[in-house]
């Protein structure tokens, strides 16, 4: 692991970009955000600078990548993108959207960082940061969360200090992430499939392909075979606190993360509250999901007790989300 390393922290803007680049082209690690989460990112072509992604990380080597491109250009380069997929990227690039299509005879992007699959990630970032420093680079960038493996992905520049700084070469800061929680992972397939509920709606992908979206077989995040989107690890999202979803009422050791105006019996005496949204907001949730279960975590409670969120919209990928932080370590 490359540890004991200066962690350079810039402003975006052109300087930034540049810098990124340029540290990019070394095979070195750069941290810079997309509307999503913050993303760290690495030349997609360069295999030691993907494994020093891994390594950085923690993360287990089998999870295959996404490789950010800044156009649908640089994309066909990379994936084959069928009439259905064309449709989607179509409707939502530059956005939350990932596809996963079959790779090109000649794609850049190193077999260390799709985990030996012939299928590869790929998706248009909707952040001018992310754009003017994959434009400035001008090749194919993966990124997963800028986060240590298992912990919740980060939002803030200061969240991904306080995991990997001494362990990557510099973070871009952008101020806070507008989405909050992943992208939506669509696999191309004969039937296109939800791998991983996101910052993109179901609805609104199912509006455009006409059709509803298949969902991935029994997950096989137990055994060791390989997984079809094996970053949807059971305990993926993991605060270092307990985690109780639906909750009804609070105790003293707890603290709560609640969701829209009610309030619950224990609230006043609970350890920490904080409000997804009081006017429940999907999207304003999802925005500051991370960030809050970072915070409470923070002050150490026992438990953390979360009301119920609706199964819907960007409620999808928030339960999502809670249910794998849920998942007892
Ligand atoms: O919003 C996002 O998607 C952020 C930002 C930085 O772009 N990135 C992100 O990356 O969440 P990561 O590495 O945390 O999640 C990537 C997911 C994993 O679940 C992985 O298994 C899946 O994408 N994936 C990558 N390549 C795949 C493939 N060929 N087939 C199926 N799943 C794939
Ligand atoms: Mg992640």
């Amino acid at each position: 692991m490359k540890t004991g390393l200066e962690t350079l922290i810039l402003p975006a803007g052109e300087a930034g970009a540049e810098a990124a680049a340029r540290t990019l082209a070394a095979g070195g690690l750069v941290a810079f955000p997309t509307e999503t989460v913050y993303g760290l990112g690495a030349d997609a072509a360069n295999a030691t600078a993907v494994a020093h992604i891994y390594s950085a990380k923690g993360r287990p080597a089998f999870n295959p990548l996404i490789a950010h491109v800044p156009d649908l250009a640089a994309a066909r380069r990379i994936g084959r993108f069928d009439a259905r997929a064309l449709r989607l990227a179509e409707a939502f690039w530059p956005g939350p959207l990932t596809l996963v299509v079959p790779k090109t005879d000649d794609c850049p992007v190193a077999e260390l960082a799709t985990a030996g699959l012939d299928t590869v990630a790929v998706r248009i970032p909707a952040h001018p940061v992310a754009e003017a420093i994959l434009r400035a680079f001008g090749r194919a960038v993966v990124a997963p969360s800028a986060n240590i493996s298992g912990h919740v992905s980060p939002t803030l520049a200061a969240h991904v200090e306080s995991d990997l700084a001494g362990r990557i070469d510099l973070i871009i800061d952008g101020g806070p992430v507008a989405v909050g929680v992943e992208s939506t992972i669509v696999g191309c397939f004969e039937a296109p499939m939800l791998l991983r509920p996101g910052g993109l709606s179901r609805e609104r992908i199912e509006a455009v392909l006409g059709a509803p979206l298949t969902r991935p077989p029994v997950e096989t995040e137990s055994d060791d075979s390989q997984p079809l989107a094996p970053g949807m690890l059971a305990s993926h999202y993991a605060p270092r606190a307990k985690v109780r979803l639906h909750a009804r009422d609070v105790a003293p050791d707890e603290a709560l993360l609640a969701f829209g105006p009610a309030r619950l019996p224990g609230q006043e005496t609970a350890a920490a509250v904080m409000n997804l949204s009081p006017a429940a907001d999907l999207d304003e949730a999802a925005a500051n999901l991370f960030g809050y279960l970072r915070a409470l975590d923070a002050k150490a409670p026992k438990t953390i007790a979360v009301m119920a969120i609706p199964e819907q919209d960007l409620g999808e990928a928030i339960n999502d989300r809670l249910r794998r932080a849920a998942v007892a370590r």
